[in-house]
């Protein structure tokens, strides 16, 4: 009500519809339509106002609204909103505590002004932490996740660094998660593509792919290096890769697969201010 308020009174605009399944069903307005209504209408020149604040049932309603409309046609209205706080173990309910994602933020801004294109992806997702923030940020894009979701691979281990990230991975085996729980925790999880597995294999048959957006937090320097091979050349100009812990001092692999990718390859990288662990953002000339 709030927002149609907004609109009718302060800028003259009438919505055409309103679409509420449950209030169809009692009031004798015309205008208010179920979703299986709004099927039949040609809606061609509209756009979608989703206004729900309800955390728990946002995305459902997402999912049947794209049944009937154009992704492009919904207009998220709260997509910024507390609502998509998942305070989990990042433990904030505003994003502004946190370096790394106001840095993520920012990106995202980056992003839309410059037109980037392309779908966003987070190699090492564990619970969607993160994912929950990239999908927040950036609602309309496709969001690939991928994990083992079963904690790290025995063949990314080197000898090095079974000795260097060995009380790293005694104390983060990163086990406790699965596939539903990671969406469960994610916004915009309509838009989730899974990719089960051992990273690279799993980005098997995405080699056309585009990117905007990429955050890489795999811990370790073989799916590190993996990660930048595979992404960097399907990053579109404008668009960001995240590394996280790049200065963790456990995790000796991740500067090391960065640096040595940087170089070959000639491109700069900025470690942002988070801490000991730091993230390295690269970005593409535009
Ligand atoms: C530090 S956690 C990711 C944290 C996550 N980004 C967050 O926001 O909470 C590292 C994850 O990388 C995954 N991982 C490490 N190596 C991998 C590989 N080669 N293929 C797929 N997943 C991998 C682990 O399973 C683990 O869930």
């Amino acid at each position: 009500m709030m927002i149609k308020n907004i609109l009718n009174l302060r800028y003259g605009i009438q919505e055409e519809y309103i679409v509420d399944n449950k209030l169809s069903e009692i009031s004798n307005n015309k205008n208010i339509i179920s979703l299986k209504d709004l099927k039949e209408k040609n809606i061609d020149d509209m756009i979608i106002l989703l206004t729900s604040d309800m955390n728990n049932i946002y995305s459902e309603i997402r999912k049947q609204l794209m049944e009937v409309v154009d992704i492009e046609k919904i207009v998220d209205v709260f997509s910024y909103s507390v609502y998509f706080d998942k305070d989990m173990y990042y433990n904030v309910t505003d994003f502004k505590d946190d370096p790394r994602l106001m840095a993520l933020e920012s990106a995202a801004r980056e992003i839309y002004y410059n037109h980037v294109d392309g779908a966003i992806a987070e190699c090492g997702v564990y619970q969607g932490g993160f994912a929950n923030y990239m999908s927040r940020f950036m609602p309309d894009r496709k969001l690939y996740l991928f994990d083992t979701f079963s904690g790290f691979d025995d063949r990314d281990i080197t000898p090095q660094e079974q000795i260097d990230s060995g009380r790293f991975r005694r104390e983060h085996m990163h086990d406790d998660t699965s596939v539903e729980l990671t969406l469960s925790n994610i916004g915009y999880c309509t838009n989730a593509v899974v990719r089960k597995g051992y990273f690279p294999d799993t980005a098997i048959g995405l080699e056309e792919e585009k990117f905007a957006f990429v955050s890489l937090d795999t811990d370790l320097y073989k799916p590190i290096l993996a990660g930048l091979e595979f992404f960097w050349p399907r990053l579109n100009p404008g668009g960001y890769i995240f590394v996280d812990d790049f200065r963790h001092p456990l995790l000796l692999g991740v500067r090391k697969a960065v640096i040595e990718f940087c170089k070959r390859e000639g491109i700069g990288y900025m470690s942002l201010p988070d801490g000991t662990d730091a993230t390295a953002v690269i970005s593409k000339p535009l």
